[in-house]
């Protein structure tokens, strides 16, 4: 384990924000998502040693599948610091990739690795600069300043990962479908981060924010950000237009 459980001196808990039920409530939620990020690798990593992935890639995948199972261990750990005696719900049905029979495994690989990675973890590293920011408990801030780190890595693997897929014979083909399931992927980034009607919460406690949570209207000005900032220019080094593929996925 990286990281210490945080200090517990009567002055460190003396001083500190209280921690409420949301506050709870989304620290077992980042359980959960740790962990299916987890099996999400792990089974993606199984895939790059069927098609022969280079062993590079294939031990980067390795190494991200073991740090969301450590950031699920953390996120556990704020969350029982935070009040929080229950644990996280994970049916079995609902965790792990869906193989689409029928098509080349490269072509669920691609799709994994542009959802999940080019966009997801592409995303997460400014969301978590922001959750970051803001605070100021140093449990969960320790915990903040973990995973950002490693979200970094992760995003580079996803970008390295389609840039190999990328030079493959079947590079026509995974072109194609990059274009055509790319503004289903931001669609569906979009309605969960930036619902329709989402409004500034200026009502948002302060001691939510010290624990790490901020108003969905900042996820949804962070995502907005991230398509000029980021997913345009990464998205055009491989020849993909990110800018179309967001407005078609309005
Ligand atoms: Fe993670
Ligand atoms: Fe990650």
């Amino acid at each position: 384990m990286a990281i210490e459980p945080s200090p517990s001196s009567t002055s460190d808990i003396a001083a500190r924000a209280p921690a409420s039920p949301l506050v709870r409530a989304e620290w077992l939620r980042r359980v959960e998502a740790e962990y299916r990020s987890a099996v999400v690798t792990q089974e993606l990593t199984l895939w790059l040693m069927k098609v022969g992935a280079s062993p590079d890639l294939i031990r980067a995948g390795l190494r991200i599948a073991k740090d969301e199972m450590t950031h699920a261990d953390l996120c556990f750990r704020t969350y029982a610091e935070a009040g929080g005696e229950a644990g996280p719900v994970l049916p079995r049905e609902t965790l792990g990739l869906r193989r689409r029979e029928g098509e080349p495994l490269e072509h669920d690989v691609l799709r994994v690795c542009v959802d999940a990675f080019c966009i997801g973890e592409t995303v997460a590293v400014p969301l978590f600069q922001r959750l970051r920011a803001g605070c100021s408990v140093a449990g969960p801030r320790r915990v903040l300043d973990r995973v950002l780190r490693d979200e970094v890595r992760h995003r580079d693997f996803g970008w390295a990962l389609l840039g190999w897929l990328l030079e493959l014979p079947l590079a026509p083909a995974l072109r194609e479908l990059v274009e055509r399931e790319l503004p289903s992927y931001f669609g569906r980034m979009r309605r969960a981060y930036a619902p329709q009607g989402t409004k500034p919460s200026a009502a948002f406690s302060p001691d939510d924010r010290a624990w790490g949570l901020m108003p969905i209207a900042e996820y949804a000005e962070v995502l907005e950000r991230t398509v000029d900032k980021d997913w345009v220019r990464l998205f055009a080094e491989h020849g993909f237009d990110a800018t179309k593929a967001w407005r078609a996925g309005a």
